[in-house]
C-alpha cells in the first residue's frame, strides 16, 4: 500500500516527484455544477509558489494547472461547470536542476527522509528529494481551491485562513493581529510590528546557511455546527492527521491544544448564552470550535509546529549508502524557513478534511 490519497466522499489523489516531468492530481467525488476555472484554482497556487521572496527557494516554478477533466461549459453556459466526474490536475516542473543534488545521491540529510526511504525501499529518486519533496503540496493546494468552493456551495461564505504565528525564536504580539496584513509581508505574518525584526532575523539565518523552524495557525469560519462524526471520525483526528501529513510538520493542536493541560475546567469551559437570532453563543473558543468531534459552528482553530528545514549549508556528520562515515553540506536551493510556505498548505488541509466531512455529514443527515 503506498497511501497518496486522501479522504473519502471528497477524495484527492496526488502523483509526481520533485524533478519529474510533472505533478498532477485527481480530485475524486466534487459535486457537479460548481464553478470552476483554471483562475480559480492558480489564485491559491500563488501563494504558495517559490521563488517569490529571498525567504524561499529560488526554484523558479511557474506553477500554471492545467484542468485536465472533469469540467465542462457550452455556447449556452455562461460558465464552466464541474461535472461530477473525476477532476484531473497537472502542473508541469519547469525548472529541475538535478546537479544541485548530486551530493545528497549517497549519503543521508540528518532530519531529512533519505536514510527511510532506502531503508523501506531499497533506493530512492535523490533529485529533490523525489517524492518525499514538498513539491507535492503544490498538489495539496489546487485541490484544496477546489474544496473551497465545496465549501462554499454548501454554506454561503466560508473563510479559510492561515497566519505565521512565530518563525524559530520570534513571536507574533496577537494584540496587533490583523488578517490583512498576512498578504503584505513574505512571512503571511499578522502583526505589522513583527515584519522589521523578522526580516532582519531570517535575512541573519539564510546568511549563515541555516534554518529555523515555525508555527503556523489556521481558522476556519463559517462552518456550521454538527460536521464530524463521534468515534474514528472526529473533525480533530481528521484535522491532525491531515495537517500532519504536511512535510516537516511535527506537532499539531487544536483550540487552546496542549495549553489546555495546565488549565482549570473554569477556564476551560466554552460557556454558553442564547443569542438574539435563537442560536447559541459561546462565551469563549477554547475547543476551537469541535467537541465530541463535531463542530460547535464556532471558528475552527488549528496550529501546527513545522520543523526546521533540514537541507543546510553548515556540515553535519552522518553516514554514506555503504555505512561509510561522513560530513554532508547540503547546497542546492532552500527555503531558510519552510514554515512559511507551508501556510498555504495547511489551509488548503483544512479545506479538503472539511469538504469531505461535510459531504459525508449530507450523505448521513441530509
Ligand atoms: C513548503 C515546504 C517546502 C520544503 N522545502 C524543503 C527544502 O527545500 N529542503 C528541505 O530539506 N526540506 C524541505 N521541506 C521539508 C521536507 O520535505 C521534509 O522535512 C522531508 O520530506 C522529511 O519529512 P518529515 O520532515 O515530515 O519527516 C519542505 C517542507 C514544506 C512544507
Amino acid at each position: 500500500m503506498s497511501h497518496n490519497s486522501f479522504g473519502h466522499l471528497f477524495r484527492i489523489t496526488t502523483f509526481g516527484e520533485s524533478h519529474g516531468p510533472a505533478i498532477g492530481c485527481v480530485v475524486d467525488g466534487c459535486p457537479p455544477g460548481i464553478v470552476l476555472t483554471e483562475a480559480d484554482i492558480q489564485r491559491d497556487l500563488e501563494r504558495r509558489r517559490p521563488g517569490q521572496s529571498k525567504f524561499v527557494t529560488q526554484r523558479q516554478e511557474p506553477d500554471a494547472v492545467k484542468i485536465l477533466s472533469g469540467v465542462f461549459q457550452d455556447e449556452r453556459m455562461a460558465e464552466q461547470l464541474t461535472t461530477g466526474t473525476p477532476i484531473g490536475l497537472l502542473i508541469e516542473n519547469k525548472d529541475q536542476r538535478s546537479k544541485d543534488y548530486s551530493e545528497i545521491r549517497d549519503k543521508y540529510r540528518p532530519g531529512h527522509a533519505d536514510y527511510t526511504y532506502d531503508a523501506k525501499y531499497g533506493f530512492r529518486d535523490y533529485r529533490g528529494g523525489g517524492r518525499q519533496s514538498a513539491r507535492e503540496t503544490a498538489m495539496r493546494v489546487a485541490a484544496g481551491a477546489i474544496a473551497r468552493k465545496v465549501l462554499d456551495k454548501l454554506y454561503g461564505k466560508v473563510t479559510i485562513r492561515g497566519a505565521l504565528v512565530a518563525m524559530g525564536t520570534q513571536n507574533i504580539n496577537r494584540a496587533n493581529w490583523n488578517w490583512d496584513e498576512t498578504a503584505n509581508n513574505p512571512f503571511f505574518c499578522p502583526d505589522a510590528s513583527a515584519i522589521a525584526p523578522w526580516t532582519e532575523y531570517l535575512e541573519g539565518v539564510r546568511k549563515s546557511g541555516s534554518s529555523v523552524g515555525a508555527l503556523i495557525e489556521v481558522v476556519a469560519e463559517g462552518i456550521p455546527a454538527g460536521l464530524g462524526a463521534p468515534v474514528y471520525a472526529k473533525l480533530d483526528n481528521e484535522l491532525a492527521s491531515a495537517l500532519m501529513s504536511i512535510n516537516a510538520v511535527k506537532g499539531v493542536e487544536i483550540g487552546d491544544g496542549f495549553a489546555t493541560a495546565v488549565m482549570s475546567g473554569e477556564e476551560n469551559a466554552d460557556e454558553m448564552r442564547m443569542g438574539n437570532d435563537g442560536k447559541p453563543v459561546f462565551l469563549s473558543n477554547h475547543a476551537g470550535g469541535i467537541l465530541g468531534g463535531i463542530s460547535t459552528g464556532q471558528p475552527i482553530v488549528a496550529r501546527f509546529a513545522v520543523k526546521p528545514t533540514s537541507s543546510i549549508l553548515s556540515p553535519r556528520r552522518t553516514i554514506d549508502r555503504s555505512g561509510a562515515e561522513t560530513e554532508i553540506v547540503t547546497k542546492g536551493r532552500h527555503d531558510p524557513c519552510v514554515g512559511i510556505r507551508a501556510v498555504p498548505v495547511g489551509e488548503a488541509m483544512m479545506a479538503l478534511v472539511l469538504a469531505d466531512q461535510a459531504l459525508r455529514h449530507r450523505a448521513q443527515i441530509g
